[in-house]
């Protein structure tokens, strides 16, 4: 079965989340540097896939304003991108497949990679 509501991305979604928040790399990021609220962080991300995926403009914020503010605090490293990934297309696999799920797992890796570049950027031009 492909992604096709709002359910859909939710359950995507949230599982992602659950495993994030576990993840030895990853987790403290979320819950001890930015201290995520997750009330709001998540329908954040379900609005955010929404409109990636289902053409619903329920998104409009600034995406890579939001992971400077991160990368300030603690670097964002090539492992932390790998690892993102890796978690992200195991939930899509776990409960979907198709031409919508697959189109997920490619804007997610396309915006990982401009989004690792860009900061590894910045780490380089930031003095020590
Ligand atoms: C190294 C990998 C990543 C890390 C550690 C990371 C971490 C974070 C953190 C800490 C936040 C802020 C949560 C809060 O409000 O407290 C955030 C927000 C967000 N992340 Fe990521 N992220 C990563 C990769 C990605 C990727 C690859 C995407 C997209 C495909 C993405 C999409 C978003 C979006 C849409 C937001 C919401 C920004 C807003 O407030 O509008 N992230 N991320």
């Amino acid at each position: 079965m492909d992604i096709s509501t709002r359910q859909d991305i939710e359950k995507v979604v949230y599982h992602f989340y659950d495993n994030i928040m576990q993840d030895p790399d990853l987790g403290p990021i979320f819950l001890d540097v930015m201290k995520t609220d997750w009330n709001k962080h998540l329908p954040i991300m379900c609005d955010f896939w929404e409109t990636i995926l289902l053409g619903r403009q329920a998104y409009v914020r600034d995406t890579m304003g939001a992971h400077f503010n991160v990368n300030r605090k603690v670097p964002m490293l090539d492992h932390h991108f790998t690892r993102w990934i890796e978690l992200f297309e195991a939930s899509l696999d776990l409960h979907f497949s198709g031409d919508v799920t697959e189109n997920a797992k490619k804007r997610a890796r396309t915006i990982a990679e401009v989004m690792r570049v860009k900061m590894f950027q910045e780490n380089s031009d930031r003095p020590m």
